[in-house]
Parts: C-alpha cells; structure tokens; sequence
C-alpha cells in the first residue's frame, strides 16, 4: 500500500478499523486473551496504556498548531493504531464538527506566541471531562437533540515526548470515596452551569448560533449501576458562589487534585482514557515549539450504536453533531 492510499483508508476509519482489529481479535483469540474481558476491563479502571503500540517512524518536525496534520509513515501508523484499539473495544473513531473543523485527529503541541490559546499549550491542566458540555451517552440536550454525546474515550498517541511531560488521570472510583453520600447526591441534581471548552467555543457558536452551554445539568449520573461524570475545573460550576452545590463542586474539585496518577506518554505509546469513568489532565510541557518538541495525537472514541441520524453530517462517517 502507498502512503497516499494508507491515508485515505483512515479516511474511513469505521472500514477500516473493522478490518484491522479483525486481525486484533485473531491474535487475542490466538494468545487466550479474551475479548470481552478486556472490554470490561475499560468500563472498570479509568485508563488504558498500550506501550509500543507503534513503530514512530519518518516524522517530520512537530507542528505548532493543532491542524494541519502533517501525512507522514509515523503519523499514519499512529494513527491507524489508535483507530485499531478503539475498534477493538467496540467503539468507532469519531470527531465533532464543532471542535478543529470535525477532523478526526489533531495535533497536541507547544503552540508558539503569547495569549490564550498558546498559554495553554504548555501551562498544566487540572482534571477534566472532553466535550464537557455534551450529554453523555445514553442523553440528551434538554435543547437541542441533535447534539451527540461527549466521547467515552480520549484516544492519545505518542510520537515525542522529550521532557517525559505526564498526561494525568484521576479515576472516579478514587474520588468518590473522598465525598459524602449528601456531596454525591448534590452532584447528581440538574443545577450546575456547563460551559463548552476552549475548543468547542468558537465551532458552537457558529453552528448552533450560541455558544453551547448547559443551564442545569448533572456532573454525576447513574448510568447501568454504574456512576459516570463529566467536569471541568474552569467550564463547570455551580451558579451560586455559597451553598450545597457549591460545597459539593469544590469537595469533588479537592478530592481530583489528591489522585491524579501520572503516565508519561512515550513516543509509540497509546493511551486511552475513559471519558465516564476518569479525568484527565497534564504537568507542564516545557520547550519550545516545533523541531523535536513534545507531539501527541488526539481523537475520540465513541459506541455510537445509539445515535440517531441528525446526530451526525450527512457527508463523513466518523464527524458527529455539532
Ligand atoms: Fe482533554
């Protein structure tokens, strides 16, 4: 296959994943690793980390912004890996039209220059949720249907990581254990204020008029016997500064900042977070900007066997609504 035709297959990625986690679940079935326990497995513990997943070769210098992506052997077999592991837990590869104009993958680098965006390219993140402000699966916006859950898994791959910067995980089952039963319950209430990410902000507001936000939605819910979340540290709150909600936002705030475990994503490694179960963040990346600086790919996971057709674009298989 030529590299030009590897990149259309990742054009597709349900096809494609299809096909290549095929030879996945061959080799699982040829080891005595059984499928359905490793899928449970990723409902159970907040992360995944695949080390040497892929082969990092022939990378060009790490772009300084999230897109373009540049069509390179090391981006695409990172990228066909992490389509391929999503594949395998059962789940398609998806984007939203509203963050980086729906592109399935983006580029996680130091971004050059001064301001908002390139701050926060480098600073440390605390413990959040992706695509905070969307339902989660199984729900809906109480104003507007079409819009598709947040995903259930954060797909990172590693192509360079010289400072060995840590990406953070924080699992609900350690932080659940730090609140009351009255904190948990608090969470649990329509109240809180939902802010759409720094990424969603700008694709929200041109697709759906506004930028999205939620009046009145849950952090906790339950879900199957199961508790899931969403939260951001800076995009959700509770809209009174005093009182039981408040209390309960910064009880569950405190409790993520005593857990977060550390993995430093190695060139080659993959990393899946589970978006319901888990919060993720980072240290601080330090350097500067392109040449052999840090470089991450992102993209999304999502069982999308629930989702109605408005929920999605007509003209692409994996870009969901908005
Ligand atoms: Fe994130």
């Amino acid at each position: 296959m030529t590299l030009e035709e590897a990149c259309d297959c990742l054009a597709d990625p349900v096809s494609t994943g299809e096909e290549l986690s095929r030879l996945v679940r061959d080799e699982l079935a040829r080891t005595g690793t059984d499928l359905n326990a490793l899928r449970e497995q990723a409902w159970t513990e907040a992360y995944i980390h695949l080390p040497n997943a892929f082969d990092v070769a022939g990378l060009p210098a790490t772009p300084e912004d999230f897109l373009p992506l540049p069509d390179a052997e090391g981006t695409l077999l990172a990228r066909a890996s992490s389509i391929t592991a999503i594949a395998t837990l059962g789940l398609d590869t998806v984007s939203y039209g509203s963050e980086n104009d729906g592109e399935l993958f983006v580029n996680l680098v130091i971004i050059p220059g001064d301001g908002y965006v390139p701050e926060k390219s480098r600073s440390s993140m605390h413990g959040h949720t992706d695509a905070v402000s969307f339902p989660v699966r199984g729900q809906f916006d109480s104003e507007e249907v079409r819009i598709a859950p947040s995903p259930d898994f954060v797909c990172l791959s590693g192509l360079r990581n010289p400072t060995n910067a840590a990406t953070t995980v924080m699992p609900l089952s350690q932080i659940l254990p730090q609140l009351t039963e009255g904190q948990i319950a608090e969470l649990k209430k329509p109240q809180f204020i939902i802010r759409a990410q720094g990424t969603f902000r700008d694709g929200t507001q041109r697709i759906l008029g506004e930028e999205h936000q939620v009046d009145g939605g849950e952090l906790l819910f339950d879900v199957n016997g199961q508790l899931w979340v969403r939260f951001s540290h800076s995009s959700a709150g509770a809209d009174d500064e005093e009182g039981a909600a408040a209390d309960a936002v910064e009880a569950f705030a405190n409790a993520c900042k005593t857990c977060a475990t550390g993995v430093a994503i190695a060139p080659g490694d993959i990393l899946l977070v589970n978006n319901r179960i888990g919060l993720h963040g980072r240290t601080t990346v330090d350097g500067e900007a392109g040449g052999e600086s840090r470089w991450l790919l992102r993209t999304y996971g999502l069982d999308t066997s629930g989702l109605n057709a408005e929920q999605r674009y007509e003209d692409s298989v994996h870009k969901l609504f908005p």
